[in-house]
């Protein structure tokens, strides 16, 4: 089942969400993020973008190998789903990339990261995993550790470019936005 996607300005996105009880069958809503990922064509999407405020996000680079950017190399195994992920440490230096969000519609703007992080979680069998990365797997896997924490890529943004985005971000939070996929704006009217 695909989801529509909830749009900047729902109080579940600024919300820190909270852990999945062990043992709980996710499957099916695992599943339906990553069709609703793919159907907006999204790398990453975490479980508040879908109005669900569970620690609980799924990654999907492997559309990304397929460019031959030197920045998408060895994407080819990097699907999967993280619950109740914990982010250990985040070390290396910062690179600047572009990024986007889907429930940012048509916005990118250059976000500085450090380069490795280190996260445990459990993966969809309930295995506890402690894992590395590093580039632009480790930059997806920060992206969507924020958005479970309540935070959005624009918060990294300087106080002038931010308030030049403002007309922008209320028309996304009114549903006047145009997108590929289906959205929930919370201001629409
Ligand atoms: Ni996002």
């Amino acid at each position: 089942m695909v989801y529509p996607i909830v749009m900047y300005g729902d109080p579940v996105l600024r919300q820190r969400a909270k852990d999945i009880e062990q043992g709980t069958d996710l499957t099916q809503l695992i599943e339906d993020m990553y069709e609703t990922m793919h159907n907006a064509q999204g790398i990453g999407l975490a479980a508040p973008q879908i109005g669900k405020g569970v620690r609980l996000f799924v990654v999907d680079g492997t559309v990304l190998d397929k460019d031959d950017d030197e920045a998408e190399e060895g994407m080819e195994n990097f699907k999967k789903a993280f619950i109740n992920p914990v982010l250990l440490e985040e070390l290396g230096t910062p690179w600047d990339f572009e990024e986007g969000c889907l429930s940012i519609p048509n916005i990118r703007e250059k976000v500085s990261r450090k380069d490795i992080i280190r996260i445990r979680y459990y993966d969809e069998q309930w295995n506890l995993k402690e894992e590395e990365y590093d580039g632009m797997k480790a930059r997806i896997i920060q992206h969507e550790y924020d958005h479970i924490e309540g935070k959005l890529f624009i918060d990294y943004l300087t106080p002038l470019k931010k308030r030049l985005l403002k007309g922008k971000l209320n028309d996304i939070s009114r549903g006047d936005v145009k997108t590929e996929y289906r959205i929930l704006a919370p201001l629409r009217k």
